[in-house]
Parts: C-alpha cells; structure tokens; sequence
C-alpha cells in the first residue's frame, strides 16, 4: 500500500532528483524506472548504546543519498558514483569484495545478502549521488545501503518489511564492508520521521516518533576532522562493554548486555570493574536513563532539561568513553556559551566529526556566528554549520521529473 508517507516533495529534493535523472540518462542513457533518497541522520542523544541493546534518539535528516537506477535483463550492476567520477561493475552471480573501489561494497553488501535470503535481482544500472558529508558521522554510510536496498525493492517488488530492510543493511556493513555497527544507523534512515525524532529501543527494535519542537532547531556543526581511529577504537570500546558484561553477570547472572544494568546496582558492583570497564560501563548506563530522561523533557516541553541531558552526554563521552577529540570539546563548549542554546554534544562515533545543538529559532544567527568564530580561533579551521531538518525515513521520490517506466510496485510495510 502506498502512503504519502513514502513520496520526499520538498523543492530540494525535487531538484536534486531531476538533476539525478538527467545524469542518469548522460551516463547510461534513456530514463531511470525509480529515483529513491534514503537520509543520513543526526543522533540527538544515546551514544554508543545501539550495541548494548540500549535506547537511541536520532533524526533523520534532509541531508541524503539518491539513487537513480533502471533495471538491466542480466545480472550484471554497473554503479556509477556520481561523487567519485567512477563506475564499478559486478554480477549479481559472484559478488565480491572489491579492495579498489571500496565505495562499491556497501552496495555489494546489500546485493550479497539479499541474494542470500533468496530474493532473485534483476541486474540494475544505478547512479548514486549523495550530499551527506563523508566521514563526517552522519552515516553516509547507512543511507547507500538503505537507498540501494530500496531501489531493489522498489523495482523487483520483493517482500521485506523497513525494519529487517535495516537489519539486512546492517548486516551488509558487519560482515561485508567489515565494520561492526550497530543498528541505529540504518534503522532511522529507513523509518525516521518527518519532524520527528526516533527513539529506539535496539533490543526488541520497538521504535516511537518524538515530536520536536517548533521552536527550536537542530543545528549541525562540523568540525572538519574527519574520523580516525574510529575502526579500531569502536571495537575496542565494543570488548570493553562485553569484558564488563562479562564480569557484572557474576554479581547479575541475569544480565544479558549493559542495558540490563540498573544505576543503583552498577554503584553496587562498580567497584569490581578494572578502572577502564569501569568508565566505559558508567558512560552506557546513565547514556541508556538519559535518553529515556530526554523523550520525558521533551514530550513534556521542557528543553532546558532536554539540553542538560546533551551536554552531561557530551561530558560522559569525552571523560568516560574517551571518543570525543579536541576539535569536538572545542566545539561543544563554544555552543554551551551561546544564549539560546539549550544543549550542544558530539554525535555519532566520535573522534571528529559533527556536533548536535539544539538551538532556538530566534538564536540560530548568533549560533552561527559565535560558535564559528571561537572554533576557528582555537583551531584555524572553517567549520561547516547548518540547520537540519527532520525528514522521513527512506522512500521513491515524487516522479515529477522522470517518467516511470515501471507502474506496479508492491510498496513495504512500516
Ligand atoms: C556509529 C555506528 C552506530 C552507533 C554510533 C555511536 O554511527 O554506526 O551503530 O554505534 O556510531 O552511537
């Protein structure tokens, strides 16, 4: 069933996806049959918990990932990464990792494991284009593997509810790409919603819409550093949950991840952990209250708390979790200091890129200004900083400014 949940139509998108079409006809000739955006996101608080079975708040944005594409009658997929000016071609007979063109395997995760649940493709010719900054922690990532699943499903019609869509992507990232993410990513680039926030439960991914509130933005500022280290320190901090799992379920035999400790028996037993596991274990549990904490504000209005839970999150990553870097703290603290700003934290993995603030209307100006000046102060370099708005999860784009080729399409269930 098709809603108007599932067509993008701000003007935006609208020229985005006329321009992606007629791309799409330069590069490989004729009209595409389907134009999908699947969105980044911005995580608003609940950082690090995706991969403790804890609780989440983030948005999807209206920064995304376009895919224009046509199917083929082989089983060949020619991609052309409009971004990267190259094509990388595979058959959907023996999918491969490709070391040259790294860029290639989100789409080949996602075409490996559809393949593997059974589900026949038809050979696509597909061009990709995106405006979600890369390595920048708005999951660039997530959105080229849900927008790929997607176009998939949207041209052969398959069986596949948002919810395991982004549990296939996840898994494409995991064991194809190679990187051990959570379920967040691509979770709220397939399901988020317009204007509001999704709090995610990453145990039994039961998700519930946040309103946001009218008067206050979400404003992104990028610091420009790129994530390093974010690999092998993400899985670093992965063993460090497990290894304090692992010891706490000797005191809590019916602990099963950290979201099933409670504050008050964490300071029971506390005292047990080596010093480090100690850290990282405060940090998931009081992130998994304040998340919950955060809905409460702002479901109740009240964004002064909302912010406060931002910045003691901002804290406990930097001092406990130990993932924020200078250029981030720089950042933060300069939007602390802004009137009008109710709260300011890293988001995302962390080690560079983007801070969140939530930020209201009338300060936005004084936001720019302000926190641009201190940061390029302190550290030399112009940061990026915008205003983002809570966009749908993914979904075909109006044709407008193509003519479909295909006109029956079964459309997923939420
Ligand atoms: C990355 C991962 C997510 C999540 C965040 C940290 O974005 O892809 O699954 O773990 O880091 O909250």
């Amino acid at each position: 069933m098709r809603t108007s949940n599932f067509k993008v139509q701000s003007s935006k998108l609208r020229a985005q996806s006329s321009n992606v079409g007629r791309r799409f006809a330069e590069v490989f000739g004729g009209e595409p049959a389907a134009v999908v955006r699947a969105p980044g996101r911005v995580n608003l608080i609940g950082e690090h918990t995706d991969y403790n079975d804890g609780y989440v708040l983030p948005v999807a944005i209206d920064r995304s990932v376009l895919v224009a594409a046509a199917p083929r009658d082989d089983r060949q997929v020619v991609i052309h990464a409009l971004d990267f000016g190259e094509s990388a071609t595979f058959s959907l007979d023996d999918i491969e990792h490709d070391q040259a063109k790294i860029w290639s395997n989100y789409q080949r995760g996602v075409a490996y494991f559809l393949e593997e649940r059974g589900i026949r493709l038809p050979g696509l010719n597909a061009l990709v284009v995106g405006d979600v900054p890369i390595g920048s922690g708005l999951s660039s990532s997530a959105a080229v593997e849900v927008s790929m699943a997607y176009t998939w499903q949207v041209l052969s019609g398959f069986e596949l509810s948002r919810v395991e869509l982004a549990l296939l992507c996840q898994r494409a990232e995991n064991e194809f790409v190679g990187m051990n993410c959570g379920i967040m990513d691509q979770f709220v680039s397939a399901l988020g919603q317009r204007d509001h926030a999704l709090l995610i439960d990453c145990r039994s991914l039961e998700y519930q819409p946040v309103p946001l509130p009218p008067e206050a933005a979400v404003v992104v500022a990028d610091t420009m550093k790129r994530r390093g280290l974010v690999d092998s320190e993400y899985n670093t901090r992965r063993q460090e949950c497990e290894g304090g799992v692992r010891i706490l379920q000797r005191y809590l035999p019916q602990v099963q991840a950290l979201r099933d400790v409670s504050t008050d028996q964490f300071g029971e037993y506390k005292g047990q952990l080596p010093e480090k596991v100690r850290q990282r274990c405060r940090h998931i549990i009081y992130e998994n209250e304040r998340v919950l904490k955060s809905v409460a504000a702002l479901q109740a209005g009240d964004l002064a708390a909302f912010g406060r839970l931002m910045n003691e999150s901002h804290a406990s990553l930097r001092d406990d979790y130990e993932v924020s870097c200078l250029e981030l703290d720089i950042m933060a603290e300069a939007a602390w200091k802004v009137d009008g700003v109710y709260g300011s934290r890293m988001t995302g993995a962390g080690f560079g890129g983007c801070t969140v603030s939530l930020v209201a209307e009338g300060a936005i100006e004084d936001f720019r200004a302000q926190v641009a000046a201190t940061y390029e102060e302190a550290t030399g370099i112009v940061p990026q900083i915008y205003v983002c708005r809570a966009e749908d999860g993914v979904g075909e784009v109006s044709p407008v400014n193509f003519r479909l080729g295909i006109t029956s399409r079964s459309q997923p269930e939420r």
